[in-house]
C-alpha cells in the first residue's frame, strides 16, 4: 500500500503538479513618476514556474517600470511583490540571486572577445569559472568565442549579454524587450535560445515585448497590460480563444423592416440604432450568407461590416506598433 502511494506521489512530483509554484506575483502592483499620473497601475501578475510568460504591451504601458519594480531598481507606490513565494520588501537578496535580469543593452567591450567579455563578468562578480564556457555553450556562442565582441552581430552581441546574465545560473530570467532593434534572423536566434533555456535548462522567463507576433511564437503564458493595467492573463491557448472568439456584423441600410425581416433568420439579430442591424454570424461563411440572403431579397445596405472586441482591438494596436 505504501508503495503505490509512494508511487503516486513521485507520479505527482514528476507531472509538476506537487511541485509547481508561482515565481512571480504581484499584488495591485502601482508606481508613479514624480507628478504622474500611475504609470503601473494595480496591476496583478501571475507567473508560473517553467513557462515562459510574456508580458505584452505597447510602448509606454508600463512594462519597464515593472520590470524595474521586480529587479529592485523602482520601489513601488503601493501593492506588493511576491518570487519565489516570498515577499521582494522582506527577502530581496535571497530573491535577486536567484534571478537575472537583462533590462538595457549589454555594456561589452568591443576590443576584446566574446570569452574575454565573460570573464571579465565572471571575476567581478565572484562566479566560479567553470561556468564561463558552460553559459557561452548556452547562448550558442562557443565557435565564435575567441573573435572580438565589436565585429559580432547584434543578435550575437544581444546573446552575449545574455550569457553574463547566466553566469549566476539563476532559476528565473527576467528579459525587457531582448528583441528590439534585431533583425528578424537576430530576433529568431533569441526566440530558439529564451526556448531551449526554458526547455533545456529549466528556466523560467519573463520577456516583454510590444509585439503580440514575438510573444505567440514562443510563450506558454501571457499578460497583457494597457496604460499601466492588467487587462489579460492566461494560457497562449486562452489568448488563442479570446481572440477566436466570435465577431458581431452590423449592417447599415436605409430599408431598415425588410431587412430586418430578412435577418430575422440568424442569431441574435439587434437593431442598433436607425438605420443599423447587428447579428452574430458563428463564422465567415455565415457573414457571406448573410449578404447573400440581402443582395438576394433585394435589400439596399450602405455597409456591412465586423464589429471587432475591446481586446481584438487592442491586439491590433499592440502588433503595430
Ligand atoms: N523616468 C521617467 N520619468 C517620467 N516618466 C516616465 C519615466 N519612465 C517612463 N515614464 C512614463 O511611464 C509610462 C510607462 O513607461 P514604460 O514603463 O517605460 O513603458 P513601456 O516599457 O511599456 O514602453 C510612460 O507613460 C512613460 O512615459
Ligand atoms: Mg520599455
Amino acid at each position: 500500500m505504501f508503495c503505490i502511494v509512494l508511487k503516486f506521489v513521485l507520479c505527482l512530483y514528476r507531472e509538476n503538479i506537487l511541485t509547481m509554484t508561482t515565481i512571480i506575483k504581484t499584488n495591485d502592483l502601482t508606481f508613479h513618476f514624480h507628478g504622474k499620473q500611475n504609470a503601473v497601475n494595480e496591476l496583478n501578475l501571475s507567473v508560473p514556474e517553467g513557462s515562459i510568460y510574456g508580458f505584452l504591451g505597447p510602448n509606454g504601458a508600463g512594462k519597464s517600470t515593472t520590470i524595474r519594480m521586480l529587479a529592485g531598481l523602482l520601489r513601488p507606490a503601493s501593492g506588493s511583490i511576491e518570487m519565489f513565494d516570498k515577499s521582494f520588501k522582506k527577502a530581496k537578496s535571497a530573491i535577486l540571486r536567484r534571478s537575472a535580469y537583462m533590462i538595457e543593452e549589454p555594456t561589452l567591450y568591443k576590443h576584446l572577445t566574446g570569452r574575454q567579455n565573460i570573464e571579465l563578468i565572471c571575476k567581478s562578480g565572484g562566479y566560479d569559472a567553470k561556468r564561463i564556457d558552460e553559459v557561452l555553450d548556452w547562448v550558442h556562442l562557443s565557435d565564435d568565442k575567441n573573435r572580438k565582441a565589436g565585429n559580432y552581430s547584434m543578435g550575437m552581441k544581444q546573446r552575449l549579454g545574455i550569457a553574463g546574465a547566466l553566469l549566476p545560473d539563476p532559476d528565473l530570467f527576467v528579459l525587457d524587450e531582448p528583441t528590439n532593434g534585431l533583425d528578424p534572423q537576430g530576433m529568431y536566434e533569441i526566440r530558439e535560445l529564451i526556448v531551449d533555456l526554458n526547455k533545456k535548462y529549466g528556466k523560467t522567463i519573463f520577456i516583454s515585448s510590444h509585439l503580440l507576433g514575438e510573444i505567440e511564437k514562443m510563450c506558454t503564458h501571457v499578460g497583457i497590460i494597457h496604460h499601466g493595467k492588467g487587462i489579460f492573463e492566461g494560457s497562449i491557448q486562452e489568448l488563442a480563444d479570446v481572440n477566436k472568439s466570435v465577431k458581431l456584423f452590423r449592417i447599415e441600410t436605409l430599408q431598415m423592416e425588410k431587412a430586418n425581416e430578412v435577418l430575422s433568420a440568424f442569431e441574435n439579430l439587434k437593431k442598433v440604432d436607425e438605420n443599423t442591424l447587428e447579428v452574430q454570424p458563428k463564422d465567415k461563411e455565415q457573414q457571406y450568407q448573410i449578404i447573400a440572403s440581402l443582395v438576394n431579397a433585394g435589400v439596399e445596405f450602405t455597409q456591412a461590416y465586423e464589429v471587432k472586441n475591446s481586446l481584438e482591438e487592442l491586439f491590433i494596436q499592440v502588433t503595430e506598433n
